[in-house]
């Protein structure tokens, strides 16, 4: 079967480095077939919702999807909800996948090469506060089936080493649900792994000052989405940052970087955050791993002849950008 990429530009900027991404998969897999989907705020202004069902549907169908950004409004709006929670709930994409690699870029830190994988569904962000007017309490929930699920991916994923990231100290019960669950999981499925495990706070210390130490990390919701921006920085800036939301059977990339009004509609945006996150869908969706690397490779040899946007203190345009990586592609 033909593979199919939905793209979702989204707002701002994601209108300009999708198609760009975009022009880089078409290059590594010519057969790729392409179709496109609306999200976001403008998807909400024209049709009441963030992500109309035939979005879901299309993204359902294909498996596979690359969303640019979305713009959320500043003041509550009612009936609006953010597009990438409503994607995350409807499709179940419940791991989120940070690589963080360094490039060569002149002040980067060489030697990091991480992988952040988030639970997606449960802690926090079921977002069930409630308040009697003194005092608010709000829902944290840690489950076996989500903890093992996270744990299977982060198992398979990881490469010599894994590290569970808690507050068991504080949190015994539910992060000790989490770690212990984890845990379970990696000496089930991979017994050939190390595992280590460390207090999320330890972890973002470490992960500031070492972060070539790391293999592999596994953290429930809201250490992850904390720890994995934190991480973003030895991508060498939020422009070059990937990611890629997991599901079963489903799966969605997205550059880490929101709509960037300040810049939007310029055509100066970096698109290497999109054309990496497309390598993400190439690796862990189309399990094409030469693709993957080609365009990670290319991204690699483009930086290092100089190619870069004005957040790299370049010159070029997000089009010149990628014209760069797809000449290092030889395409
Ligand atoms: P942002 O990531 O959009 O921008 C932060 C700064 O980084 C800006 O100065 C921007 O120009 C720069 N930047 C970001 N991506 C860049 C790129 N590819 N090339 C060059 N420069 C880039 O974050 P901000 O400003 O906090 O949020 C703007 C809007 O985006 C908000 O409405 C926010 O809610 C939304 N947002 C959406 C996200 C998503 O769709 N997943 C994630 C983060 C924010
Ligand atoms: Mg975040």
């Amino acid at each position: 079967t033909t593979p199919t990429l939905v793209l979702i530009p989204g707002d701002g900027i994601g209108q300009e480095v999708v198609p760009e991404a975009a022009r880089v998969l078409q290059a590594v897999m010519p057969a790729l077939h392409l179709v496109e989907a609306e999200a976001g705020w403008g998807a909400f202004q024209r049709h009441g919702v963030s992500v109309p069902p035939a979005t879901l549907d299309a993204i359902r169908q294909a498996g596979a999807a690359l969303f640019g950004a979305v713009q959320s409004p500043a003041r509550k709006v009612a009936g609006y909800r953010s597009a990438i929670l409503t994607m995350r709930q409807a499709l179940d994409l419940y791991a989120n996948v940070r690589p963080v690699h360094s490039l060569p870029l002149p002040n980067a830190r060489p030697h990091v090469n991480l992988l952040i994988v988030r639970e997606n569904t449960e802690g926090l962000y079921v977002g069930e506060e409630t308040s009697d007017g003194e005092t608010v309490t709000a829902q944290r929930r840690i489950t076996r089936r989500a903890s093992a699920r996270i744990g299977r991916v982060a198992a398979h994923l990881a490469r010599q080493r894994l590290t569970i990231v808690h507050k068991a100290n504080i949190l015994p019960v539910s992060d000790g649900l989490f770690r212990d669950t984890v845990r379970a999981v990696v000496a089930e499925t991979r017994p050939d792994l190390a595992v280590d495990e460390l207090l999320v706070d330890v972890a973002a210390y470490h992960l500031a000052r070492t972060p070539e130490r790391f293999d592999t990390l596994v953290a429930p919701n809201l250490y992850g989405d904390i720890l994995s921006d934190l991480a973003a920085v030895w991508c060498g800036g939020l422009g070059l940052a990937p990611s890629i939301n997991l599901g079963d059977g489903v799966a969605v990339a997205e550059p880490v970087h929101g709509s960037a009004p300040d810049i939007a509609g310029k055509g100066i945006a970096n698109p290497i955050a999109a054309i990496l996150s497309g390598a993400l869908l190439c690796r862990y969706v189309w399990r094409n791993e030469s693709a993957a690397s080609a365009i990670e490779q290319a991204v690699a040899t483009a930086l290092q002849r100089g190619a870069a946007t004005p957040d790299l203190g370049g010159t070029l345009s997000t089009r010149e950008m990628t014209d760069a990586v797809l000449a290092a592609l030889g395409a």
